[in-house]
């Protein structure tokens, strides 16, 4: 399975927000480089996948503690997203616990869509108001 790039576009000048986007960013990559096109059940997969969960929920928990502090425009709308791609995650861990070989497969294109939608758009659009209310 191709590993996702980094683009330069995912970079949303907050070096906070881009070190967590690009360790998630490592761990989706080491994870599914491993699953090839289909997979069965390992210990390892199995712990790996859930951690990347953790580690998912953990940073839009910190994103979204930014929004609240701050005071942020369209919070709801970025919080709202932060759900859609939670479900889908938890939807493609679920359906490989349950043996589908190829749910991996299904998972990379929930994180393809994270990384090039979600980056670019909301996280850009937090980053940049984050910066001009911090350098004030
Ligand atoms: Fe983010
Ligand atoms: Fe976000």
């Amino acid at each position: 399975m191709n590993a996702i790039p980094w683009r330069e576009d995912y970079d949303t000048g907050f070096q906070r927000m881009d070190d967590e986007h690009r360790a998630l960013l490592q761990i989706v990559n080491e994870l599914f480089a491993k699953s090839g096109e289909g997979i069965t059940r390992t210990l390892e997969f199995d712990n790996g996948l859930m951690e990347l969960n953790r580690r998912l929920q953990a940073h839009f928990t910190q994103e979204e503690k930014w929004m609240k502090e701050h005071d942020a425009l369209n919070a709801q709308e970025h919080c709202l997203d932060h759900h859609w791609i939670l479900s889908g995650a938890r939807w493609f861990t679920e359906s490989y616990f349950k043996g589908n070989a190829q749910a991996p497969g299904e998972g990379l294109m929930v994180f393809e869509a994270y990384f090039e939608k979600h980056l670019s758009g909301y996280d850009k659009e937090l980053a940049d108001f984050l910066r001009a209310r911090l350098a004030r």
